[in-house]
């Protein structure tokens, strides 16, 4: 019987390691699907960049950018959405299926990747066929075809496929040990996806309402106000849908990589509600300038946009105490020796610091977007774009290719082919969007436009209307080329290693942090055989009465469900009784 018991056991972790080796390709097929997108979109880029600094290449693109537009649709779709949609929906279900020792549905898991494909490729085809050149907003009535509208519908429905898998996972979890708390990482993906969820409810609603019937043909005019209200319903969350997962690998994984430990568990749970709570009745602050609701409301969009510095701040100061731990064990001493003495010749940390830093700024000019008399001087300048380049554009993108420089070598068992390509690539990423953000803030305070091909203009109207901006027009366009350079590197070593990276027989385990005040380990149920088995992190219940309350997410979601109807019916009111009938706008 002993030998039957030994068969057994080794059939079962045959399946485990079996399962696991299924779990890893998907998680790469994810990072692969998300990270092409990125190429295209960011090859886009710095022509764009070049447009401000005057230097029009689209007429030697044609034919396959046929506009300015064009490409700026194709840019801000694939990057925005295509490329976060994808990363995100691996990492926040292969991270806590990990931490937790269970195994994700993998049907589900599956289902959401050929959506969200399917989406995409539906995306790419009706942009690159110059039909739907409707930027990433797709405001109604700008009219792009049928394809585009049902490939959003598919890549948004797609997005929201990890809530159901990490509900379940969850629920087994718990199940089996009753009284504990969700452990750390799984506990930030699922707030994450619960607010996802609900978000995405605006925008859902607004495709299959309003735009879909519309170009399927089914009514021939649209209500550009409602459609744009429904669009930031989702449009605001989703700039923390973008920023939520990076922080998902700060809070979870940062502190182990450099060396420390995670200063507070309860804090990191704390930041992620509030992210949730306040995000989602704000999103009209984006219609400071549209007509139409009461200035008592926008005053009030005001106070509660303001509310979100708070657990940015909670993030600045346990993020920076957790790295300063790590530095101090490191050997750093004095009040700066801390941050020299981080494991910066290691890309994944680099990547990840430099986009804290990043933030910093994103975060700063936020509150000046936020505020609607300031707001109303930077309002549709390039100012607008300078503010979300350094935080999705550096803090996602940046700490998304940090988290690959690990997990690549971890899905693959390959090792990266070069740590100082990859080094060069963020430090590259960083210089550049430095230089490129600071042009385009100083340039949005000059007045100059976002969304203008101001490159087509005859050169003496460009010098007579941008002149005096040339200096930040400049930065811009050459903060544009450093980024080319560091996409190409990062490219190299992301497909390098995926391709050409020396197998070895060690798989680097994932760097769940660990907290101070928390327990240990968690003795896992189901070990998986070909790995270390993950640590968790977390704060024992007895010990954290908050976290304790916030374990109660059903009642958080309710709770946020109603102040976000309270929210959207006062400004959706006057717009259901007054429609305006708008036909379509093909204008590009
Ligand atoms: C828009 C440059 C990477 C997301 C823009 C604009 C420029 C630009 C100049 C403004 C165009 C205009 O308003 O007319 C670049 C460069 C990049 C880069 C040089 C470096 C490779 C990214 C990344 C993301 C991103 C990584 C997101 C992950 C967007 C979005 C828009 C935009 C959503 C708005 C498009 C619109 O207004 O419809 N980009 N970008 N970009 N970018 Fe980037
Ligand atoms: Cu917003």
């Amino acid at each position: 019987s002993a030998v039957l018991k030994t068969t057994q056991f080794s059939a079962a972790r045959l399946d485990e390691g079996a399962l696991a080796a299924t779990e890893r390709r998907w998680m790469l097929a994810f990072l692969i699907a998300g990270f092409t997108a990125l190429m295209i979109g960011a090859s886009i880029g710095p022509l764009q960049a070049l447009n401000y600094g005057g230097i029009n290449a689209y007429p030697a693109l044609h034919p396959v950018l046929k506009s300015y537009y064009q490409g700026l649709t194709i840019h801000g779709v694939l990057n925005g959405y295509v490329f976060t949609f994808f990363i995100t929906s691996g990492l926040l279900v292969y991270l806590p299926a990990r931490e937790l020792g269970l195994h994700p549905n993998l049907l589900l898991w599956r289902s959401g990747f050929v959506l969200m494909a399917a989406g995409a490729l539906m995306l790419l085809w009706s942009m690159f066929d110059n039909s739907s050149s409707v930027l990433w907003t797709f405001y109604p009535p700008l009219q792009a075809s049928a394809v585009f509208y049902l490939g959003m519908t598919l890549l948004s429905i797609g997005s929201i496929v990890p809530l159901p898998i990490l509900l379940e996972m969850r629920a087994t979890w718990k199940h089996r040990r009753r009284g504990e708390l969700t452990p750390l990482v799984t506990y930030m993906s699922l707030v994450t996806m619960l607010m996802w969820g609900l978000a995405s409810i605006g925008a859902v609603a607004e495709l299959l309402l309003q735009l879909d019937p519309w170009a399927l043909g089914f009514t021939s005019t649209v209500d550009p106000i409602i459609g744009r209200t429904l669009f930031w319903l989702t449009g605001h969350p989703i700039v923390y849908f973008w920023l939520m997962p990076a922080y998902v690998s700060w809070y979870g994984l940062l502190s182990r990589q450099a060396g420390g430990k995670l200063v507070s568990d309860p804090m990191a749970r704390l930041t992620f509600v509030l992210l949730f709570v306040f995000s989602l009745p704000v999103g009209s602050h984006h219609q400071f300038d549209d007509p139409g609701f009461s200035p008592i409301w926008r005053g009030i969009l005001v106070a509660l946009t303001m509310s979100v510095a708070l657990p940015s701040l909670i993030t600045a100061f346990t993020i920076g105490l957790s790295l300063e731990f790590a530095g101090r064990v490191r050997g750093g001493k004095g009040w700066f020796g801390w941050f020299r003495a981080l494991p910066w010749s290691n890309p994944g940390v680099a990547g990840q610091v430099l986009a804290a830093i990043t933030f910093i700024f994103g975060g700063a000019t936020g509150v000046v977007q936020g505020s609607w008399q300031l707001d109303n001087i930077v309002h549709n300048t390039i100012f607008i774009p300078g503010h979300f380049h350094v935080t999705v554009g550096s803090v996602t993108a940046m700490t998304f290719m940090a988290v690959s420089f690990w997990m690549v070598p971890h899905l693959t068992g390959r090792s990266l082919i070069s740590r100082r390509l990859a080094l060069a690539s963020v430090w590259l990423w960083f210089a550049g969007m430095s230089i490129f953000a600071l042009g385009m803030h100083w340039a949005g305070l000059f007045g100059v436009p976002r969304r203008a091909w101001i490159s087509a203009l005859p050169p003496s109207e460009y010098h007579t209307l941008y002149g005096m901006a040339h200096v930040p027009l400049a930065l811009v366009a050459i903060g544009g080329v450093v980024l080319w350079l560091a996409t190409f590197c990062f490219y190299v070593v992301f497909f390098g290693t995926i391709l050409f990276g020396s197998r070895g027989t060690y798989r680097e385990p994932i760097p769940f942090a660990r907290a101070f005040g928390g327990r240990e380990s968690y003795a896992i149920d189901l070990p998986l055989t070909d790995e270390t088995t993950p640590v968790g992190i977390v704060a024992h219940p007895a010990l954290s009465p908050l976290a304790r309350t916030l374990e109660h997410v059903g009642l958080i979601t309710l709770g946020t469900a109603v102040v976000t109807a309270a929210a959207y019916i006062p400004i959706l009111w006057p717009f259901v009784h007054h429609l305006t009938h708008a036909p379509g706008w093909i204008v590009w």
